[in-house]
């Protein structure tokens, strides 16, 4: 199985559409968010016959977690109607659909990582409306490729949640702010760079299904936050909290990481550990003194 020679990107500008088009092999159609959205099913339908692909790669989202809580109807419209939209149209013009989904479609207590058997059950708007998504996908296109990831964190940084964790915890750090981060909700950050490469190469296995796709190793909010100062040099006061005394409007899961079974299962290697993609994306940036 090779590649698909024709690939559409819908999002193409944000943290993992950006990494997309860094590491894409094959060519690339990339659409911006004011050039298609998925909500409007005539455009979606209309951009993607038009550019007749092989491949759609949706990473559009309403990712906002806490504004989801109150903005039930646009996480549905976008997360769920959108990726069907697209799912439809992909299935229309013949081809398959890679849909990413996230780690918030579960509850966070079976206390060791989840793999893609494992009985979703959100506690959020934006995991209920994303696992609706998934459903979706599901039943629309058989050609689908469903790829939960987690705590993505990219050069471009998420453009829907104006910034990345590592960027907001630098920023705040060099503006001498002490920081107040969770310590007890733990998962796996993710590269964007990462996660596209291995999306590049799930395409070319043809093996359809759900797969979950994060660098290895997990971690705290706040074990996060410490790792990211040590590798930037920064000594901020950092005091780890609980979910509780942070109180935000959407729950979250305690415990989401994720098992990247159906990759191996797949032939595919397992992505690097979380803290070596941290220090080539410091790298990047500037900001990595050892
Ligand atoms: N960020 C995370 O921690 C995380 C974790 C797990 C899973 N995910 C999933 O991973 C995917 C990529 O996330 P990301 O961090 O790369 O997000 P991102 O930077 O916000 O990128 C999403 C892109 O989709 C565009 N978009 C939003 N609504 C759209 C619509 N209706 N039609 C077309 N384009 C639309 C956004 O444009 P505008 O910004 O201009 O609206 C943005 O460029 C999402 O599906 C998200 O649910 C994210």
């Amino acid at each position: 199985m090779t590649a698909p020679a024709r690939t559409l990107l819908i999002g193409s500008q944000g943290q993992l559409g950006s990494d997309l088009r860094r590491v894409w092999d094959g060519e690339l159609v990339s659409f911006a968010h004011g050039q298609l959205d998925i909500c409007d099913r005539d455009q979606t339908h209309a951009v993607i016959a038009n550019a007749a692909p092989q491949l759609v790669i949706n990473t559009a989202a309403y990712h906002r977690v806490d504004d989801c809580e109150e903005n039930g109807d646009r996480a549905f419209q976008v997360n769920a109607l959108g990726a069907k939209n697209v799912a439809d149209a992909a299935r229309e013009a013949g081809a398959a659909v890679i849909f990413i989904s996230t780690d918030y479609v579960f509850s966070g207590d079976k206390g060791s990582p989840y793999t893609e058997t494992d009985i979703p059950m959100p506690l959020s708007v934006y995991g209920a409306s994303k696992l609706a998504g998934e459903h979706l996908v599901r039943q629309s296109n058989p050609r689908h490729y469903i790829v939960r990831s987690s705590g993505l964190f990219g050069l471009a940084g998420a453009s829907g949640k104006g910034g990345n964790f590592v960027e907001t915890m630098l920023r705040k750090a060099k503006a001498g702010e002490p920081l107040r981060v969770v310590d007890d909700q733990v998962s796996t950050p993710t590269l964007t760079y990462d996660l596209a490469g291995k999306l590049q190469e799930l395409a070319a296995t043809g093996r359809y299904g759900l797969y979950h796709v994060t660098n290895s190793g997990q971690t705290s909010w706040c074990q996060f936050a410490a790792k990211i100062f040590e590798l930037a040099g920064l000594q901020p006061r950092l005091t780890p909290i609980t979910s509780d005394e942070l109180a935000a409007p959407a729950a979250r899961p305690a415990y989401s990481v994720m098992e990247n079974r159906a990759l191996t299962d797949a032939g595919l290697s397992q992505p690097r550990p979380w803290e070596e993609a941290l220090a080539d994306y410091l790298r990047e940036k500037g900001h990595l003194v050892r």
